[in-house]
């Protein structure tokens, strides 16, 4: 069998297409248009380039978008009165500070001083708890990316076996959480592995479906999957560089190797990479229609 390959980068592009058709439906029908605004601290390169891209999105979306570049030795005080406005801003309705902060910063002190009805990114303990009760307003962007692949690719969630592999706060707990609910889209079995599983093998190969997301490359090889396995690579992992400078990226997962035994995966870069920013576009909305009594 060799997979059908599950893109993110078209399923990204149609639900972009949705979201768009909705921001001008707010506005000619309601005169709400939906805010964002990004935060970075510091010059870190590739987090410049993820805030370039979130703002470029938001605006190519029809989303009023507002970024702050603070510099590297800006104060926790500082920042924390800089939160304290923004919640209080009727233009914004999402706030996203990127990740991750300088070591002088307390991460989770400015985590949790964004409001939770501004928590796009979904990382507040609010957001989280109520993800985890079934009840979400933001669920956060990768994880809830990664359930919109699944459903738009018309598999079977329901009743799945699901092995993620991570237990990561942003990624493998949120998505075990996201398919054990007793709702649409979800209704899976979750088994979580980790660093400490005795056999990690024995659970990725009783699984429909492998969310690999261990951070480390090819964790997941051929040996150790079933034949008509889901998989979803959330790896991101620089393994060289090309003669012409280009980094050379690969997931957790084999992916030469896995495809000749799955019935569907994802490619990485084009899988799970492209839903994050689109996820984030999705929330801003909600965010935008919660505010305005619209949802
Ligand atoms: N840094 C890397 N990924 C993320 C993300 O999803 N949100 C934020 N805020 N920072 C990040």
């Amino acid at each position: 069998m060799t997979a059908q390959i599950i893109s993110g980068t078209e399923i990204a592009k149609e639900i972009r297409a949705e979201l768009k058709q909705e921001i001008a439906d707010l506005k000619e029908k309601h005169n709400v248009v939906p805010g964002l605004v990004t935060v970075l601290v510091g010059a870190d390169p590739a987090s410049q380039v993820y805030v370039g891209q979130k703002e470029k999105t938001s605006q190519n979306l029809g989303i009023y978008s507002e970024r702050y570049d603070l510099p590297e030795d800006t104060s926790q005080e500082d920042l924390l009165a800089l939160i304290d406005k923004l919640n209080n801003d009727p233009k914004i309705n999402g706030i996203l500070v990127q990740l991750p902060l300088p070591k002088h910063i307390n991460e989770t002190e400015v985590l949790y001083a964004i409001s939770p009805k501004k928590d796009v990114d979904g990382f507040h303990p609010v957001s989280l708890g109520k993800l985890m009760i079934g009840e979400p307003d933001y669920i956060p962007c990768t994880p809830h990316g990664i359930q919109q692949l699944l459903i738009r690719s018309g598999v079977k969630i329901e009743g799945a076996e699901v092995v993620v592999v991570g237990r990561s706060n942003i990624v493998g707990k949120p998505i075990a959480n996201i398919l054990l609910q007793k709702a649409d889209g979800a209704n899976a079995t979750v088994t979580v592995c980790h660093t400490r599983t005795r056999d990690l093998a024995f659970h990725t190969k009783r699984a429909d479906i492998i969310i690999a997301a261990a951070g480390k490359a090819k964790a997941i090889t051929a040996d150790m999957v079933k034949d008509g396995v889901v998989v979803i690579d959330v790896g991101v992992n620089q393994i060289g560089t090309t003669a012409e400078g280009k980094r050379i990226l690969v997931g957790d997962v084999d992916f030469e190797a896995v495809k000749e035994k799955a019935s569907a995966i994802t490619p990485v870069p084009g899988g799970v990479g492209p839903m994050t920013i689109t996820m984030l576009m999705m929330n801003t909305v909600r965010a935008a229609k919660l505010a305005a009594g619209l949802a």
